[in-house]
């Protein structure tokens, strides 16, 4: 009765894992050093504010105030880690930016869904994904 049981879970557990294809690994790491916050460690790792924050959800809370020194982060997974970034200056708009990496507006917006259709939530410091 429980070797059957056990047969049958086991079995499920099987096509169920056949059916998934393996969850993506981490394709770069960052130990936190003392100063850091988000932004500095977007801007020193090439990683954009968005994909730091999207890799590390549970792990940084959303104001990026509990990282702690020594700390080992993720920055981005496998075939989805975006390295080529820019960090926003003053007085940048995102059209500014997308002209000066030679892409389009919607390429930009695109490859940075936490920056609103008008590009009114930038802000210098910001590194984002180009
Ligand atoms: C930071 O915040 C996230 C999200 O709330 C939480 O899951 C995580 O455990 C926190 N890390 C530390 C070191 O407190």
């Amino acid at each position: 009765m429980f070797a059957r049981l056990a047969f049958v879970l086991s079995a499920l557990t099987a096509v169920a894992l056949a059916g998934v294809a393996a969850p993506p690994q981490c394709d770069r790491y960052y130990v936190v050093e003392a100063g850091d916050n988000c932004d500095i460690i977007s801007a020193k790792t090439s990683s954009s504010t968005y994909q730091l924050a999207r890799v590390n959800t549970g792990i940084i809370n959303s104001q990026c105030t509990n990282l702690t020194v020594g700390e080992l982060i993720c920055l981005g997974l496998e075939g989805q880690d975006c390295e080529v970034t820019h960090v926003v200056q003053s007085d940048e708009v995102c059209v500014d930016i997308a002209n000066n990496a030679g892409i389009l507006l919607s390429t930009l917006l695109a490859n940075n869904p936490n920056v609103d259709s008008q590009c009114s939530n930038i802000y210098p410091g910001e590194a984002s994904s180009v």
